[in-house]
């Protein structure tokens, strides 16, 4: 066991290369139990690379990961058990019916029968996937498999949710249903660390956001200090964001486009 126990998540400078090209650099971040972490920066800017790394499915090449209290390296089965994870791109048995793959799951973090029996129930009410249960995961649209990926990782009641772009592909009641979950799980203490490109969605649901570029940690904090650092007061996040990842020469690139 970490000393750490305080924090939900600690990465103490953590670097990740991918054939010499670097994914995360030096990255140092805390998270506290019970807080909303949201993860945000442009395409390849290291953020499911971050979050594989909390679950031990990437190594660093250098720095600490500890998750719960736990060190990644060394407990990375009785981390997996209390963490639940959405990938960018859920990985579903796609020849088992979603009931089938949903029971497969709560068998493997040994949930009793009748417990996962309700709770899988109200999942699938919840998302409104009842009356679909029955019929095979390839026969199912984009959201549809997004919903079972989120049910897989919220069933067991994990401590922390590691979500990459959990909202991907869902409707909206579906995505409100998901983000008051959120909500809820948080007065419980769960902590959730999550990566999306959705700015409103991050600026409404996070405590605190981290914004990532070229696997630096460009900027962390609460929207307010957010707006600080970018020095945008009044602003809302798609503004700060462009400005911080010096992206913001919209109008020109399409400009451009159009010539
Ligand atoms: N398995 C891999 N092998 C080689 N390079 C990789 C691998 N995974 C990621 N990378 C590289 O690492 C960098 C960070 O990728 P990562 O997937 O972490 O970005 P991201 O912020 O999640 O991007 P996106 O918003 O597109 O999901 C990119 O340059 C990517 O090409
Ligand atoms: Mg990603």
């Amino acid at each position: 066991m970490s000393q750490n126990v305080t924090y939900a998540v600690e990465l103490k400078n953590v670097q990740k290369k991918y054939n010499g090209l670097i994914a995360v650099n030096n990255l140092n971040l805390t998270i506290k139990a019970g807080e909303i972490f949201g993860l945000l920066g442009p395409n390849g800017s290291g953020k499911s690379t971050t979050l594989k790394m909390l679950l031990g499915l990437v190594q660093p090449d250098s720095g600490s990961v500890h998750v719960l209290g736990l060190d990644v390296k060394d407990d990375p089965v009785a981390v997996k058990k209390l963490v639940g994870y959405v990938p960018e791109t859920p990985r579903l048995y796609e020849f088992l019916t979603g009931i089938e793959f949903l029971d497969f799951i709560g068998d493997v973090y040994g949930i009793a029968s009748t417990e996962k029996q309700t709770r899988v129930n109200e999942y699938l009410r919840a998302l409104q996937l009842e009356g679909r249960e029955g019929d095979m995961i390839s026969s199912y649209s984009e959201g549809m498999k997004q919903k079972i990926a989120l049910i897989s990782a919220f069933l067991h009641k994990p401590k922390l949710l590691v979500l990459d772009e959990p909202l991907n592909g869902l409707d909206p009641r579906s995505a409100r249903i998901v983000k008051d979950l959120l909500y809820k799980l948080k007065e419980q203490g769960v902590t959730t660390i999550m990566s999306t490109h959705i700015l409103e969605i991050a600026q409404a649901v996070c405590d605190r956001i981290g914004i990532m570029y070229q696997g630096n940690l460009l900027a962390l904090g609460n929207m307010e200090e957010l707006r600080k650092m970018a020095k945008l007061p009044g602003s809302g996040l798609e503004d700060i964001f462009l400005k911080l990842t010096g992206t913001g020469d919209v109008k020109a690139v399409v400009e451009e486009l159009v010539r």
